[in-house]
């Protein structure tokens, strides 16, 4: 049994009642709590911040997982951490000091993830992965929820599984872009072990069942 743990993204949900999304996707059973971080310069859209996630952190218990998809993330990450979040993502893309800001997220005391984007190769995680607690597959090109799943992904999360299993680390695979009940099975038999889901979630008005029903599907094969 590997340890599975649905992650609905907020960017798909009410931004005037998030507190109400909380309770939802708790009550389906959701754990992980991602927040979309856009600053128009990395990604092309903007999005929330700090200060939402510091209200985040006063409202919940959830883990807060941030996914920054911002330009120079180490400007920012540990000010992430202070807010709140537990889990913080930054662009292998975006930053050239990626192991320093990976270590200062770690000293600040959450959890460092390495997020990368569909066109970029599982080689540039190589030095970098004994920092990192976990990386974040990105299965669509960032920017926008509701997406579809970049077909390659599969294949490529199942390399990355590949790559931590020989080398014997226990870094724990987030995967994140065009998740629904549909596929989200046959990514979790590949090895990812917290799954990201925005539309799938919110689009459909109701985010309980649609927790639920992922949470069904995924432990078909964990
Ligand atoms: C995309 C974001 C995702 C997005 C997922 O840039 O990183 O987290 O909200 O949304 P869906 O599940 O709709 O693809
Ligand atoms: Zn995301």
């Amino acid at each position: 049994m590997r340890s599975f743990e649905i992650a609905p993204s907020i960017l798909s949900a009410d931004f005037t009642r998030l507190a109400e999304a909380i309770s939802d996707i708790r009550e389906g059973g959701a754990t992980v709590l991602h927040v979309d971080v856009m600053d128009g310069h990395f990604v092309p859209n903007i999005t929330i911040g700090l200060p939402v996630v510091k209200s985040l952190r006063a409202a919940t218990d959830m883990t807060i997982d941030t996914h920054l998809m911002i330009s120079e993330p180490g400007r920012y990450a540990v000010e992430f951490v202070k807010a709140g979040a537990n889990m913080v993502s930054v662009h292998v893309e975006a930053d050239v000091h990626l192991q320093r800001t990976l270590t200062a997220i770690r000293e600040a005391g959450a959890k460092a993830g390495i997020a990368i984007n569909p066109g970029t190769p599982l080689v540039s995680l190589e030095e970098v992965l004994p920092d990192a607690d976990f990386v974040l597959l990105m299965s669509v090109n960032p920017g926008f929820g509701g997406q579809k799943f970049v077909p390659t992904s599969l294949d490529k999360l199942k390399r990355l599984k590949q790559m931590i299993d020989d080398r014997g680390l226990s870094v724990r695979i987030e995967i994140d872009g065009g998740i629904d009940a549909s596929n989200i099975a046959e990514i979790c038999e590949a090895g990812a072990e917290i799954v990201v889901a925005g539309s799938a979630v919110f689009g459909g008005g109701r985010p309980a069942e649609a927790v639920k029903e992922l949470i069904d599907r995924a432990t078909v094969w964990v």
